[in-house]
């Protein structure tokens, strides 16, 4: 594998293929699992993603890398095989979950701190020996009427994204780079305009720190939010609406020189997420490649079929395969409703 950082960016967001975030937290993913009724064992958890990446046609042809949680990253496969090796085998890169979570932040009731940054040199060395050659860190920002989200939250959240961004890079690690500005936060005037104004406002943050910072922008990926209607907003917005508010604010606000940017689902529909990838790129001429990084809307329909049974293993294989195939067309604009319903 090339260890420059800006060939992996570009793997990451090769022509076509998007990124399985697979890091839920020991925490998260017993939510997950107590929605299907299964235990949360390390050997449960190990299963499960096992599963996925053992998922021959989806892995090869529709995934680039694959964003790992500490547990899994020194975790081995029912044969023996460390994960990481199997999803090298399958040409995808390993990444791996570097942040420690977000904490309150002192002074500013219902915001967020990520925090991790304390060791993370270290961390990052032996994450690179694991074979990790990309990372995540995650920050969150809430919209209420309440004066949220405060400057010092964006400031705060941007300065320890670009301080990790710059660590990773020193380690020979792609940083992706996800400030997350929440689809249910509490307020009720949450629409979709408001949610352009303050995802604008964290990106032009954000990226005021990466280059304060000193990060390669060649050598990093973004994951973004899609400008969307907050939950509790009682208001809806149609795909193309969706789409050209995203580009909007992407256009707006990230530089050229970054080569991709990986969306999360944030909690919409597998369907919506999808539909809005692909309209985005089925619409606009981009400086950049856009696609997926997925957690819930490529894992939902596989974590279902499967249901913690090893007699399931297919049909999970084949829900993951489904969902990844669309992702893979909507990547290149190419997803189609009826395509989908073929699928189903
Ligand atoms: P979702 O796609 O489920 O939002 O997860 C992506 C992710 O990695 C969040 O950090």
């Amino acid at each position: 594998m090339s260890e420059r950082l800006e060939d992996i960016a570009i793997k990451m967001v090769a022509e076509g293929k998007g990124i399985l975030a697979a890091d839920e937290s020991t925490g998260t993913i017993k939510k997950r699992f107590d929605g299907i009724g299964v235990e949360n064992t390390e050997s449960n958890r190990r299963d499960y993603r096992e599963m996925m990446f053992r998922t021959g046609d989806a892995m090869k042809n529709y995934v680039s890398g694959v964003i790992l949680f500490d547990e899994t990253i020194r975790q081995k496969a029912k044969d023996g095989t460390p994960l990481v090796d199997v999803i090298k085998a399958a040409g995808a890169v390993p990444g791996i979950k570097v942040d420690a979570g977000a904490q309150d932040l002192p002074g500013h009731p219902g915001e967020k701190i990520t925090e991790g940054l304390d060791g993370l040199r270290g961390r990052l060395k032996e994450y690179h020996g694991l074979g990790a050659r990309f990372a995540k860190w995650r920050a969150v920002i809430t919209i209420g009427d309440d004066g949220r989200p405060s400057w010092n939250c964006i400031h705060a959240n941007a300065h320890a994204l670009a301080r990790y961004a710059a660590l990773c890079q020193e380690q020979m690690i792609v940083p992706i780079v996800e400030p997350e500005v929440l689809m249910d936060g509490p307020d009720a005037k949450h629409d979709i305009d408001r949610c352009y104004d303050v995802t604008v406002w964290t990106l032009a943050t954000v990226f005021h720190e990466l280059h304060v910072a000193k990060v390669a922008l060649d050598g990093m990926v973004l994951k973004p939010n899609m400008i969307v209607p907050g939950q509790k907003s009682g208001t809806t917005a149609s795909v193309e609406e969706v789409a050209e508010k995203t580009i909007k604010a992407l256009k707006a606000t990230v530089p050229p020189a970054v080569p991709g940017i990986a969306f999360l689902s944030g909690g919409q529909s597998d369907e919506e997420a999808t539909a809005h990838l692909s309209a985005m790129n089925a619409m606009y001429d981009l400086p950049w490649k856009l696609t997926f990084s997925y957690g819930r809307a490529l894992q939902a329909a596989a974590l279902k079929a499967w249901g913690g049974k090893t007699e399931n293993l297919k049909a999970g294989q084949s829900a993951f395969t489904d969902r990844a195939r669309m992702n893979g067309l909507a990547a290149t604009g190419a997803w189609k409703r009826d395509l989908e319903k073929q699928a189903a």
